[in-house]
């Protein structure tokens, strides 16, 4: 496991994002995607917006993802587990980083055919709290042309990363990124890492 963790600061320290595949097991990224699914189907999830508080609003002309806030207190088991292994590289980050975190958020994303989040930044304008973006994807299987890449900017041409099952992308909230237009249901779980 703390292997897995130091892949991921080593590469944001290096190239300016962390990517490791086989974050979950088949048994884990199965049973996310079913939890995922049985929210989507329960009408749990509504349409992403841009902004915190007043800045707040939903513009489907930037992001036109659906989300759904995980709830500690609601956790089935899968995402219970989760939520372990988030705190645990939590606790990892603080202690061999001197990171500073103290919270933090996660939902489920998904993307129905034709979605895309345009180029953008994690950090709010009115509140600097969000450090360190995680993005995991869960979706069955991804080929060529399903589209839906998330394309992250620490250098001017941009990387393209494909969204691939089981994957995780580690960032710094103020990195510039964007989600291509996915031609496919695209299912993520995606979370911050937050300061006071
Ligand atoms: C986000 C985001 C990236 C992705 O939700 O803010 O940028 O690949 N997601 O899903
Ligand atoms: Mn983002």
């Amino acid at each position: 496991m703390y292997e897995t963790f130091e892949n991921l600061i080593q590469g944001l320290l290096e190239k300016g994002f962390g990517s490791v595949d086989n974050w979950y097991n088949a048994e884990e990224l199965d049973c996310l995607r079913k939890s995922l699914m049985t929210h989507y189907r329960q009408d749990d999830f509504h349409a992403a917006g841009i902004g915190k508080l007043e800045n707040f609003r939903k513009v489907g002309k930037v992001r036109s993802d659906q989300v759904y806030w995980l709830d500690r207190a609601e956790a089935d088991d899968c995402e219970r587990q989760f939520f372990e292994k988030m705190d645990a590289f939590i606790l990892y980050l603080n202690r061999t980083c001197f990171a500073g975190i103290r919270d933090a958020e996660f939902h489920f994303a998904v993307y129905e055919p034709g979605s895309f989040y345009k180029k953008h930044v994690d950090k709010f304008q009115n509140d600097g709290r969000r450090l360190f973006s995680f993005v995991s994807y869960l979706t069955e299987k991804w080929e060529a042309g399903d589209g839906g890449e998330l394309v992250l900017y620490p250098v001017e041409e941009g990387m393209k990363i494909e969204p691939l099952p089981g994957r995780v992308i580690f960032f710094r909230s103020d990195l510039l990124h964007e989600v291509l237009v996915s031609n496919v249901q695209r299912l993520s779980l995606t979370g911050w890492m937050k300061t006071f």
